[in-house]
């Protein structure tokens, strides 16, 4: 068993771990951290359920080793909070357009859609649809999800 001492920034807050260097970033997230909004769905890239911001970038955390977040920024769905520590304005906006069913899909719709909004605050519904092509909803029919982004748009 090889451990490694991994070093990075959860959610706004220094942490150093030993751990496996063949966990995955979604297990140290979910089992290591104890961070369980970050879903496993599919764990293969497909379904974008496990996303999370890494350096503010949206990454399928199944897909990346832990050990690839040495140094780096990592930002979960616990981190997503409105200026005021409040609700942020993506996870009002789901609400108010009924854009949850299961909840399942949620988290990572929210930070693909946060990802998009911080590089492209004036996405356009086209930008939006495309951002979201790799997040799977069973539930929605999407066109809800849509709609709370584009609300949450400049806010
Ligand atoms: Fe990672 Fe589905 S669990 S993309
Ligand atoms: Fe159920 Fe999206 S709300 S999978």
């Amino acid at each position: 068993m090889k451990l490694f001492s991994l070093a990075c920034s959860v959610n706004g807050h220094k942490v150093r771990r030993e751990i496996l260097s063949a966990r995955s970033l979604l297990e140290f997230i979910r089992e290591d951290l104890g961070l369980k909004g970050t879903k496993e769905g599919c764990g293969e890239g497909e379904c974008g359920a496990c996303m999370v911001l890494v350096d503010g970038l949206a990454v399928n955390a199944c897909l990346m080793m832990a050990v690839q977040l040495h140094g780096r920024d990592l930002v979960t769905i616990e981190g997503i909070k409105g200026k005021a520590g409040g609700l942020h304005p993506l996870q009002k906006t789901f609400m108010a357009e009924g854009a949850v069913q299961c909840g399942f899909c949620t988290p990572g719709l929210i930070i693909a859609s946060e990802a998009l909004l911080r590089r492209k605050p004036k996405a356009t519904l086209e930008d939006i649809k495309l951002e979201l092509t790799g997040n799977l909803c069973r539930c929605t029919g999407y066109e809800k999800i849509i709609s709370a982004v584009a609300k949450a748009r400049g806010k």
